[in-house]
């Protein structure tokens, strides 16, 4: 099979990761690829420029810490509200969260990279296109990847906004976790897996 659709057709998000490093060479590799992603012009000074994001790679276990320790309560916190409403989510949480190893690291799955895409709020589009690079190349490259949405919402520690040296007009885009997957989920291999849905295609 041609090797960029089978690289897309398997890609998972992985929440099971080895405690193993990423070789420097090979997370700049995966920014690179990043960086290729198309992007909007935007006027600035009279210039027209592009590739609005910037990339922040978070290797230090003191600082992924911190992460945790900001993000794991929200992400606690709308769990419990599922219970009631969506039980089978809440469920399916709790069951990955009593099998995770300690420390039990909901939010980044004790990934050894965490890699924030950030950029300018309204360039919400470039920059997702830019994280879909990130996670197909960093599949190519033997590693698994996950969005994690729960890990933007971090502006309530100013500690961590700082060392982000995020700006009031910049969100995050991700964070991306990477690392070398323990769990590799079963590719979709279209039409045979149960969460396969078909495109809805209108042919003109
Ligand atoms: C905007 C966005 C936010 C996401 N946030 C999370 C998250 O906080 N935690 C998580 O485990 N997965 C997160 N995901 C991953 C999705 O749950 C996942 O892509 C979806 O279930 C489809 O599964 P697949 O990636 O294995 O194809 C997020 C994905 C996107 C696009």
């Amino acid at each position: 099979m041609n090797p960029v659709i089978e690289v897309i057709n398997k890609r998972r998000s992985v929440r099971s990761y080895e405690p193993k490093p990423i070789p420097r060479d090979i997370i700049n590799t995966i920014i690179e690829a990043g960086n290729q992603a198309p992007s909007q012009g935007r006027m600035v000074k009279g210039e027209i420029l592009f590739q609005p994001w910037r990339f922040v790679v978070v290797e230090d276990p003191e600082f992924k810490q911190k992460l945790v320790q900001t993000t794991l309560p929200i992400w606690k916190k709308f769990i419990e509200s599922m219970k009631e409403t969506f039980p089978e989510v809440y469920e399916k949480a709790m069951t990955l969260y009593e099998a995770m190893d300690e420390p039990k690291d909901m939010v980044y799955y004790s990934a050894p990279v965490i890699l924030f895409v950030i950029g300018p709020a309204s360039y919400a589009v470039s920059c997702a296109l830019a994280c879909e690079n990130i996670m197909l190349a960093a599949l190519s490259l033997g590693l698994g990847s996950c969005y994690v949405g729960f890990g933007m919402m971090v502006k309530g520690n100013a500690d961590v906004v700082q060392t982000l040296e995020l700006t009031d007009d910049e969100r995050i885009y991700g964070p991306i976790v990477l690392g070398y997957p323990k769990d590799i989920p079963e590719a979709r291999a279209l039409d045979q897996h149960k969460s396969y849905v078909e495109p809805k295609i209108k042919w003109i």
